[in-house]
């Protein structure tokens, strides 16, 4: 018998990708998707690739009545949470949807954990919990610092909510997962990343910037102490990201957990500055690309990556996919989608 796995946000950018790989390992999927910043056509992708159509519903998770429903009908073996809200900006200037959003979400799903004996969730998280940390790379070790955006904060107090709710019951156990920078696109450039509006995030701006929709990039500082004087991010291929996810689900339903509650850090351990980005986009798209150096933006981050010695070893996860593969992967899901917006129109 089949795993039954319900993915919360699993037409979203790396929901749609982890779904792949789940099917491809042999699991059975459920989505749940609101389409509030993903597209329905993301489940074509999803089965193209991987030769087999998930069940979709297509609600919010605040709707209690018609998640306790889906409990009720499909047998879960395990949850992957990453429906949530995730505009840092946005977060700062509507608060409370945020939490209503991101914490309302999680309690629902767990209170239906414990009532229909669900026992396992994996846990969206990010590498924001940790802010600008004092030394590098930055390990599991390395301590949470105060959310610098209301956004960050709901990750630190659902990570807080899980860790107290395995205590509390006896059944449920959960795997956080702490990203780093995710990037790319999936191979086949059937499904990837889908901004909403102007993209805030670096990937996709310079992949649209290379297509001609935006003018030029705007690179924020120059004058960071790194090597170049452009901030170092850990980039991950949402690929590999994806993967991890698999590996962390089947450590729960394999009772191979050392604690009810871990969390773990999910970057390739390398640093890149905005410049080498570009300079590995350039290289292999074969585009100049259009930027300028402008002021720093407020609330960037100087440096931050991971230290992945603890989910190479704990988890036996580790990235196989370097930044080549990331810019190369994220162009070509970009020249698609000019592809088939030209198809449409
Ligand atoms: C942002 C979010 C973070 C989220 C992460 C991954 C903030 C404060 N943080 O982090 O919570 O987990 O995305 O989705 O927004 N850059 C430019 N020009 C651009 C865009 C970005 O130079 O037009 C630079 C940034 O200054 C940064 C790097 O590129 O140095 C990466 O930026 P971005 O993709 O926005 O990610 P983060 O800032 O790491």
């Amino acid at each position: 018998m089949k795993k039954k796995i319900l993915v919360t946000g699993g037409l979203g950018y790396i929901g749609s990708h982890t779904c792949v790989e789940l099917i491809n390992k042999g699991f059975e999927v459920v989505i749940v998707d609101n389409l509030s910043n993903s597209e329905a056509s993301a489940l074509d992708g999803i089965a193209k690739i991987a030769g087999e159509r998930p069940t979709f519903y297509e609600f919010d998770l605040l709707d209690a009545e018609a998640l306790d429903k889906l409990f009720k009908f499909e047998k879960l073996d395990g949850i992957i949470h990453f429906a949530a809200s995730k505009a840092v900006g946005e977060s700062v200037e509507k608060p409370r949807l945020y939490y209503r959003n991101n914490l309302q979400t999680l309690l629902n799903l767990l209170d239906n954990m414990v009532k229909y004996d669900v026992q396992n969730i994996v846990f969206s998280s990010s590498c924001t919990v940790y802010g600008q940390p004092d030394i590098l790379p930055v390990t599991e070790q390395t301590p949470v610092q105060a959310a610098l955006s209301p956004y960050g904060n709901t990750k630190q107090i659902c990570e807080e909510i899980l860790r107290d709710t395995v205590k509390a019951e006896d059944n449920v156990k959960a795997i956080a997962l702490r990203y780093f920078n995710p990037v790319g696109a999936h191979d086949s450039a059937l499904i990837g990343e889908l901004p909403l509006g102007v993209p805030q995030n670096l990937m996709p701006f310079i992949t649209q910037t290379g297509i001609g929709m935006r003018k030029e990039l705007s690179v924020f500082g120059s004058d960071y102490d790194t090597k170049d004087g452009t901030c170092i991010r850990d980039y991950i291929h949402v690929v590999d990201l994806a993967n991890a996810h698999i590996v962390a689900l089947n450590r729960m339903i394999g009772k191979k957990q050392k604690a009810k509650y871990e969390f773990f850090n999910v970057g390739t351990g390398t640093g890149s500055t905005v410049l080498e980005v570009i300079n590995s986009f350039e290289k292999t798209s074969g585009e100049k690309l259009n930027y300028k150096i402008v002021d720093r933006r407020e609330g960037d981050i100087e440096k931050i990556y991971a230290d992945t010695t603890f989910s190479n070893k704990e988890l036996g996860w580790s990235s196989e996919k370097n930044l080549d593969d990331m810019t190369s992967s994220a162009w070509k899901w970009q020249v698609a989608l000019r592809e088939k917006q030209a198809t449409e129109a």
